[in-house]
């Protein structure tokens, strides 16, 4: 009990599914190559580049912070004040967002920004980057949450 099972062979590539673990919506994105090569090149525009802020598990600790990198598993929760950021795609225009966003998430109460890696970025009021739950493969497509 207390696990959640996502079949990722469903979700198409570009796509994400939200599911509840413990009261928390956990998001499952599957990344493009695009949407990788985008993780790179920003480095210094993030607070926490290395997520050495917080606790989190050994697999999330590389750039894609994922134990697969095509395959994006994060509690979907503003680190700042615990509302629910939206996914904004690289390229939308936005006056909110910064001219070069590379694509990730937006928290609309204060505008706290951060990276397809749930990184935090351009120094926005959220203290550490989106926190990452516990998680594993029983196969190569059941994703196991918990
Ligand atoms: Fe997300 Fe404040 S709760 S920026």
């Amino acid at each position: 009990g207390g696990s959640v099972e996502v079949d990722i062979g469903a979700i198409p590539p570009g796509a994400s599914q939200t599911v509840e673990w413990r009261g928390k919506p956990v998001w499952v994105v599957r990344r493009t190559p695009a949407m990788l090569a985008a993780l790179q090149g920003h480095e210094a525009e993030l607070v926490d580049p290395q997520s050495a802020r917080q606790q989190q598990p050994a697999y999330a600790a590389n750039p894609a912070r994922a134990i697969h990198p095509e395959v994006f598993v994060a509690i979907g929760i503003c680190t700042h004040l615990g509302c629910s950021p939206t996914e904004v795609p690289q390229g939308t225009a936005n006056p909110s967002l910064p001219a070069d966003w590379p694509g990730g998430f937006f928290c609309p109460c204060h505008g706290s920004t951060f990276d397809g890696a749930g990184r935090v970025y351009k120094n926005k009021p959220a203290p550490t980057n989106l926190e990452i739950p516990p998680h594993f493969y029983a196969s190569a497509t059941r994703l196991v949450i918990g």
